[in-house]
């Protein structure tokens, strides 16, 4: 690690204002401005290649207690140039460079007397900045009701987002500009239970293009002990300001100085490929907090799960009596609905399975009690994290799932209750460990207890950190959905394996995922982490849960297995159910062989919502896989094959589109060649409408 203090410009002394202040990036491609307004209110501003793509834009936090708003000078500055590469845990590289120029700005209110820094770091893909509040005179406990951070834009840049929500990102996403966002917000359905707020109002990560294509992701990272941040929008002026998600109280956060706010992060380029390259979101991270991560194994898996989104019969629950009162019913006094897929005779067929085709691990949804009255709002839902349900014989399951060398992936849903699930914790963890599982899928869906929260506030913000941390006591993975929007936290957390927290793969059979749609998660969704997406569906045509009426996937077949690369995740799902995968056994073979853990990544092609060709290096091997999407139009993708090493002989084994197929008439066609190849060449694939091609390149 090599940290070098270049310069130390000033430290406050004097209490004397200073001029504007700026900064470049390492190699002068973005530069950045602080200033404060005439009435003390402290701005930034920010070019790339010469030409400013952020105006004049406000800074300040407003508490009940007292406001850090206005009246400011700037009492001093310290300037640094770090360049240390770090070796995450797993990812998409095995070194990852942070390489920035940070400027620290220290500011001064006269009256009240307040102190505020704000840190900038500013890399060559972009820059991060955060509030830093030291202890105060005064009042150090803070009742936060307003960010005033704005990201002022020029002109009226085509946006790609989702709409403003306090509970939930599950949307598809939306192309479109400043101007026309309010028509393109009232399209969109409300979730029930979710609470979609009604301004001009979108979530993080989102995507701009300007006209000039420069390409700027806006997230932040390192979200810890405070609220998630929505961006209101004034589709006029170009403008977007910090929403952050309040408590049903109003208030967005409580807190104790000193404190330091998550970063601010814009990922710029002009090249849309370095967005999906970024790796500033984990570099603002705080490096990894668990000393022993040898436990933390990337895996994949297959489900008990499914079966009871498709087939429209099978049920999370043991028993239709719906009066099931859990914790309180003896389970074994009811009757089984006879529809119950997470039965020790079906789960031992997945284990099976698994042991068969080498894959790592099988969740099971559905084991444990407390599923009869989950969907209800107003009952107090609870689950029980110990007590199996009387038709999955835990200790046989676990018996054999270790004589086959399989591992059971626990499942917690706790329907949003998480005050219980906080109660419960422990016993659960320790449960786990007692029967051999190391890998927890958590799950809140619904409207979040304690009633006052929602599921991106501050409290359950704090939860889920809470979670995480706890489970890497007991040295247990997580992989959570309805959580918080993921801010690069997996850096310090490795155990933290991926989330869902986006529009995921089940709803292929809530109608179905538009083929854009995963041309857009990995600029948008994905630069805060991995997502459990669950690809790997091989039968298209579906059942709409819950409705009883067809349902289509929006892909080819060989798309699903492109999306191993382009969605890279280190824990990664192969969804279908067995016997689909055993009626297409030589597709399969790709989803047996890609690995879920790399040593570099090549992004090679990239338009948001329109297509992806990634290239990527096993971590434990020297073979490369590569994945090419497309939306909805069929494409050719162009395969530089100048990544591969000079020195060596390759042959590489494709997966693609049939020639006629399509991924609403024909998804299923697909053929698989091999052929030889070297670096240097350069393949042109052919990709069917919303399809993909998957290719695995072994060194001979
Ligand atoms: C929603 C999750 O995304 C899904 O994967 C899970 O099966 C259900 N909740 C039930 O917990
Ligand atoms: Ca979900």
């Amino acid at each position: 690690m090599k940290k070098s203090l270049s310069s130390i410009v000033m430290l406050s002394a004097a209490i004397s204002s200073m001029a504007a202040v700026g900064i470049t990036s390492p190699s002068g491609l973005l530069s950045l401005e602080v200033d404060v307004d005439s009435k003390g209110i402290p701005t930034y501003s920010l070019d790339y290649k010469g030409k400013q793509i952020i105006t004049p834009s406000k800074l300040g936090l407003n508490a009940d207690e007292t406001k850090f708003t206005e009246g400011f000078t700037i009492v001093g500055t310290d300037t640094c140039t770090v360049d240390r590469t770090w070796q995450p845990v797993w990812g998409e590289y095995s070194d990852v460079r942070d390489n920035f120029r940070e400027l620290a700005v220290h500011l001064k209110g006269e009256n009240p007397d307040r102190v505020m820094t704000v840190r900038f770091r500013v890399f060559d893909d972009g820059v991060g900045f955060r509030y830093e509040l030291p202890a105060q005179n005064g009042s150090n406990y803070l009742t936060l009701k307003d960010e005033l951070t704005e990201f002022n834009y020029t002109d009226n840049h085509k946006l790609y987002c989702i709409p403003g929500d306090y509970d939930t990102d599950e949307y598809l996403w939306s192309e479109t500009t400043f101007t026309e966002l309010p028509d393109a917000l009232r399209n969109y359905r409300k979730h029930s239970e979710a609470q979609r707020v009604d301004g001009v109002t979108i979530q993080t990560p989102m995507l701009i293009k300007t006209k000039d294509s420069v390409y700027i992701n806006a997230h932040e990272a390192a979200l810890d002990g405070y609220p998630a941040m929505l961006l209101d929008v004034n589709p006029e002026k170009y403008t977007m300001k910090a929403h952050l998600v309040p408590d049903r109280l109003g208030v967005s956060a409580y807190l104790q100085l000193p404190f330091n706010t998550p970063w601010r992060t814009l990922i710029v380029s002009d090249d849309a490929r370095d967005i999906l390259a970024s790796q500033l979101v984990l570099n603002l991270n705080e490096p990894c907090k668990i000393e022993d991560t040898s436990w933390i194994k990337p895996m994949k898996f297959i489900g008990v799960w499914w079966e009871m989104f498709t087939g429209n019969v099978k049920t999370w629950a043991y028993s239709d009596d719906y009066l099931a009162k859990p914790g309180v019913t003896d389970y074994s006094k009811l009757k089984s609905n006879g529809r119950h897929p997470a039965n020790t005779e079906n789960v031992k067929r997945y284990i099976d399975f698994a042991a068969k085709h080498g894959i790592d691990g099988v969740l099971v949804e559905g084991w444990n009690e407390g599923w009869e009255d989950w969907a209800s709002y107003r009952k107090n839902r609870q689950f029980l994290f110990d007590k199996p349900y009387p038709d999955f014989n835990l200790p046989e399951l676990r018996d054999y799932a270790k004589e086959k060398g399989v591992k059971l992936i626990m499942h917690h849903e706790t329907a949003a209750n998480a005050a219980d699930y906080e109660l419960q914790l422990d016993r659960a963890f320790q449960f786990m460990k007692d029967n051999n599982y190391d890998a927890v899928k958590t799950g809140y869906v619904g409207a979040v207890i304690p009633r006052s929260e929602h599921h991106t506030s501050q409290w359950m913000v704090d939860h889920v950190r809470h979670v995480i941390e706890r489970a890497a006591d007991y040295k247990i993975m997580v992989d959570s959905h309805e959580a918080p929007r993921p801010t690069g936290l997996c850096r310090t957390y490795p155990n933290w394996l991926a989330q869902e927290s986006a529009r995921g793969g089940e709803f292929e059979s809530f109608g179905g995922n538009p083929p854009s749609h995963t041309c857009m998660l990995p600029f948008t969704r994905l630069k805060g982490g991995p997502m459990d997406y669950t690809p790997g569906l091989f039968e298209t045509k579906l059942s709409y849960y819950g409705e009883g009426k067809d349902s289509q996937a929006g892909t080819t077949l060989a798309r699903q297995l492109a999306l191993y690369l382009t969605m890279p995740s280190p824990i990664q799902m192969a969804c279908d159910l067995p016997e689909n995968y055993e009626r297409f056994p030589d597709a399969f073979q790709f989803i047996k062989d890609v690995p879920v853990d790399w040593s570099d990544s090549r992004y090679l092609e990239a338009e948001p919502n329109r297509y992806i060709t990634v290239a990527r290096l096993d971590k434990n091997s020297d073979d490369w896989y590569v994945g090419a999407i497309t939306d909805e139009n069929s494409r050719v993708a162009m395969i530089d094959l100048s990544f591969l090493p000079k020195d060596g002989k390759y042959e590489a084994t494709i997966y693609e589109d049939a020639p006629d197929a399509h991924w609403k008439d024909n998804p299923q066609a697909y053929k698989i060649r091999t052929l030889k190849v070297k670096p240097g060449m350069k393949l042109k694939q052919k990709l069917a409408p919303g399809g993909g091609a998957a290719i695995r390149i072994r060194k001979l």
